[in-house]
C-alpha cells in the first residue's frame, strides 16, 4: 500500500494543524524550558514542511503560526533587558550554489563593492551581550526575541574568558558580542555526573550553556566552565575591515576565535568551509558551519539589513545529519545470506548533503521498538557516508489508519517459507536457491573486495542470472566470450575485457576466497584470521566447529556458521565446481609476526593514499598487525587518513597512539 502524499486542501488544513501542534511543542520545550527531544535538524526540517504548506496554501496561514516568528521569549524570571540595536540573525545557505547566489545578489545592489571575505567559525552555542561602561561591565543579556533579552549578568559574570574590565584605554561605551558554550570534554564529564545521579542526560552542549546562563543560581553557572569568544563590536564606524574589529576586541582582553581566515574571493571561502567540515571533530567544541563576512566594513554597511539578517553576511552551514520525512511505504529486501530486510520507502529528502528516499529498518523487531508505520512522519540520520537510518516516529503527526507492518510468511521473491531465528530477531528465507539470494551472492563475490572482478557489475549479473547462463559464483569463470556476445549492448571488444577480468581473477587468496564466498557472518577481518591461522582451504573444510569458533574474534555463532556452510551439500558441489571451471585458491603463507606494527591492535579511520580499507589491512598485517574496527582501552594505534571519523576523539581521550597518514604510506612504501 502506498501512502498517499499529494494533498488537497482539507489534507493540508489537518497537516499544518498537527505540524503547528508539533513545532510548537518543540519550541516551547528548547526556548523556554531548556529541553531538547529532537535536533535542531529535524525541528527545521518540520518548520520547513510547514512553510512549503502554506505557500501553497497562503489563506491556511495565521498570525499564530511558528512561521511568522523567530526567536525565543525571555524568561519571566530574569529582568527585561531592551537591546540598543537589535541583536539579528544570519541567513543560512548551505551549498555552493546558494552563496554564489548570495554574492550576486548582493553585487546587484552595490556593484562597487568589495566581495572579500572574512570567514570564522560558527559555534554552536548561545549569542550574548555584553555592555561596559567606563571599561567596566555593567550588563549582559540574551538575544531573546532579538529586541529584548534577558538580564543575566549575574550569570555571566562567572564565565572566567569575559573580562569585568577591559585592557587599556576604553571607550566610555562598549557593546561586544559573542558567543557562549560548553567544551566536549565538559559536557561529557557532567553527562557521566548526571548517568551516576540517575538523572535524565543532557542532549547537547550548546543545551547546557543555555540551561545554565538562563537560570537563577549563579553558582550552577560558576561550576559549569563555560567560554566565550567574541566576534562583534556593535558600534564598529571606526574600523574597516572585520579583521580591525577582531584585533581591538584582543586589545580590549577578549577572546576571539583562532581560526578565522582572510578570504579572497568564494572559491578560497569554500575551501575554508570544506577544511573546517572535515576537521570540526578536533575542535574541543561544536561547530555547525562557519560565518562568511563580506570583510569591507563599508560594503557590509552600505548592503544594509533585510528583516532580522545583514545582507553583508551568511551561516554557511554544514549539511544537516538528520531531516523529518514521511514514510510512504515498507519494503523487505532479500539479503545474500536469505535476511528479510525491512526498507523504509520515504518522500524523498535532503540529509547530510544527499537526498534520501531509503532507510533500513533492520529487522522486525526494530520496526516494533520504534513503532514505524506506513503515514508516519519519522526522523532520519545519516552521517557522512553511513547508511540513512530512522531515529524515531513523531506519533502526534500521525495519521489515522497508519498501517503497522507485518513481516511476511513467505519470501517476496521466490514465495518459499520465511523462518525466524531463535536467537535473533532476523527472519530468514530458507530457500538457498533462492533468486534473490543468488544475485545478492553473485554481487558480493565480484565485488572490489572480494574477488575484484572490474566492470563485472550488478546489471551483468542480472542479466546473466536472467537467461540461466549463471547460477553461482563458480559458473562465472566457466563463461566464453561468445556467450557475453550474445547479450544485448556488448561488442566483440567489451566482451573481451569482461572475460579477460573474470580470468583475471582465477588465482584467489584463500583469504579473499572465504570471505568471496559470502557465508553468513563472516567479514573480510574474519577471512583473513581463518586463511592465517589455517592456511588451506582443506584445512577449513575439516576443521571442527569448536577448533574454528576459538580463532582470533570469531566465537560461537560465526564458528558454526562456517561448520555448517563446508558441511552443505550446497558448498560441496560448488567447491568441484570452482575446481572443474579453473579457480586456484592459493594457500596463505605463515606470515612473519615482526614488523612495524608487531603485536599492536590497530584501527584504521580515513582514507590513505587512495587505498581501499583492506589494502591498507593488509599492508598492516604483512607488518605483524592485527586489525579491529573500534577505538578502545585495547587499541594499541590508531592510523589516522584524510577526512576521520570521531575515532580520532575517542582515541585521544583514551590517549592512544596516533599514527598520520602521511608516516603510514612513508612506512608502507619502505620493503
Ligand atoms: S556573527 C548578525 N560569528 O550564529 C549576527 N555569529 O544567526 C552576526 N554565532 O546568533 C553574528 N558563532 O549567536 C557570528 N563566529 C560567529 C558566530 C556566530 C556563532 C551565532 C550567533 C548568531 C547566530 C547566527
Amino acid at each position: 500500500m502506498l501512502y498517499d502524499s499529494v494533498m488537497n486542501k482539507t489534507s493540508a488544513k489537518k497537516r499544518i494543524i498537527k505540524l503547528r501542534e508539533e513545532i510548537e511543542y518543540h519550541r516551547h520545550l528548547y526556548h523556554v524550558l531548556d529541553k531538547q527531544e529532537i535536533s535542531d535538524s529535524a525541528l527545521d526540517s518540520l518548520k520547513h514542511e510547514l512553510f512549503q504548506l502554506e505557500q501553497q496554501f497562503p489563506d491556511l496561514i495565521t498570525k499564530d503560526s511558528p512561521t511568522q516568528r523567530v526567536g525565543g521569549e525571555p524568561l519571566k524570571e530574569f529582568e527585561e533587558i531592551k537591546h540598543q540595536q537589535p541583536m539579528l540573525s544570519l541567513e543560512d545557505v548551505f551549498s555552493l550554489e546558494e552563496l554564489a547566489d548570495w554574492e550576486e545578489r548582493n553585487r546587484k545592489i552595490f556593484p562597487e563593492g568589495s566581495f572579500k571575505y572574512y570567514c570564522e567559525l560558527k559555534i554552536d552555542g548561545l549569542a550574548i551581550e555584553l555592555r561596559y561602561c567606563d571599561g567596566v561591565l555593567i550588563e549582559a543579556s540574551t538575544r531573546g526575541d532579538g529586541k529584548t533579552g534577558e538580564n543575566v549578568t549575574e550569570n555571566i559574570k562567572t564565565i572566567e574568558s569575559i573580562p569585568l574590565s577591559i585592557n587599556g584605554k576604553a571607550p566610555k561605551e562598549l557593546t561586544v558580542r559573542g558567543e557562549i558554550y560548553m567544551n566536549q570534554d565538559q559536557f561529557d564529564a557532567l553527562n557521566k555526573e548526571q548517568e551516576k545521579l540517575g538523572k535524565p542526560l543532557y542532549a547537547n552542549p550548546r543545551n547546557v550553556a543555555a540551561g545554565s546562563i538562563r537560570q537563577l543560581d549563579s553558582k550552577i553557572t560558576a561550576s559549569r566552565k563555560l567560554h566565550c569568544v567574541t566576534y562583534d563590536i556593535v558600534d564598529d564606524g571606526e574600523f574597516n575591515k572585520h579583521n580591525d574589529e577582531h584585533l581591538a576586541l584582543q586589545k580590549y582582553g577578549f577572546r576571539t576565535s583562532a581560526q578565522t581566515e582572510e578570504c579572497i574571493d568564494l572559491d578560497a571561502v569554500a575551501k575554508y568551509h570544506a577544511r573546517w567540515q572535515r576537521k570540526r571533530d578536533s575542535l574541543p567544541h561544536w561547530i555547525d558551519g562557519v560565518v562568511v563576512f563580506i570583510d569591507d566594513n563599508k560594503t557590509f554597511r552600505r548592503l544594509g539589513v533585510v528583516g532580522k539578517t545583514p545582507r553583508g553576511a551568511v551561516a554557511f552551514k554544514f549539511p544537516a545529519e538528520e531531516a523529518t520525512t514521511v514514510v510512504e511505504d515498507i519494503l523487505v529486501q532479500v539479503g545474500r545470506t536469505g535476511a528479510l530486510t525491512p526498507v523504509a520507502v520515504l518522500r524523498p529528502v535532503s540529509v547530510a548533503g544527499t537526498t534520501v528516499s531509503r532507510a533500513t529498518l533492520h529487522n522486525e523487531d526494530e520496526i516494533r521498538r520504534k513503532d514505524v508505520r506506513v503515514g508516519d512522519t519519522v526522523v532520519i540520520h545519516k552521517a557522512g557516508d553511513i547508511i540513512p537510518e530512522v531515529v524515531r516516529v513523531l506519533p502526534k503527526l500521525r495519521p489515522s489508519g497508519a498501517k503497522e507492518f507485518k513481516m511476511p510468511s513467505r519470501c517476496p521473491i521466490c514465495g518459499a517459507s520465511v523462518t525466524k531465528e531463535k536467537d535473533g530477531a532476523i527472519s530468514r528465507c530458507v530457500n538457498k536457491q533462492c533468486l534473490a539470494q543468488q544475485l545478492e551472492g553473485l554481487i558480493h563475490f565480484v565485488s572490489r573486495t572480494a574477488s575484484d572482478m572490474e566492470g563485472v557489475g550488478p546489471k551483468l549479473i542480472e542479466k546473466l542470472v536472467e537467461i540461466g547462463l549463471v547460477r553461482d559464483s563458480a559458473d562465472l569463470y566457466g563463461l566464453k566470450k561468445a556467450d557475453i556476445v550474445s547479450l544485448e549492448r556488448f561488442a566483440e571488444k567489451s566482451a573481451d575485457n569482461i572475460i579477460e577480468s573474470i580470468q583475471g581473477r582465477k588465482k584467489l587468496s584463500l583469504g579473499r576466497f572465504i570471505y568471496a564466498l559470502g557465508i553468513q557472518h563472516v567479514g573480510s577481518v574474519t577471512a583473513t584470521a581463518l586463511a592465517e591461522k589455517f592456511l588451506t582451504l582443506a584445512n577449513i573444510q575439516k576443521t571442527s566447529e569448536e577448533e574454528l569458533s576459538v580463532v582470533g574474534g570469531v566465537g560461537g555463532i560465526v564458528g558454526k556458521s562456517i561448520f555448517e556452510y563446508f558441511q552443505s551439500k550446497h558448498a560441496e558441489e560448488l567447491m568441484k565446481k570452482f575446481e572443474r571451471n579453473g579457480l586456484l585458491v592459493e594457500d596463505a603463507v605463515v606470515v612473519k609476526r615482526a614488523g612495524i606494527f608487531s603485536g599492536k591492535t590497530v584501527v584504521v579511520t580515513g582514507s590513505l593514499g587512495g587505498l581501499t580499507r583492506d589494502e591498507v589491512w593488509e599492508e598492516i598485517r604483512k607488518r605483524g598487525g592485527k586489525i579491529t574496527e573500534t577505538v578502545s582501552r585495547k587499541t594499541g594505534l590508531l592510523v589516522v587518513g584524510e577526512e576521520p571519523g570521531s575515532k580520532v576523539a575517542k582515541a585521544q581521550k583514551l590517549g592512544v597512539e596516533i599514527m598520520d597518514a602521511k608516516e603510514f604510506l612513508k612506512i608502507i612504501k619502505e620493503k
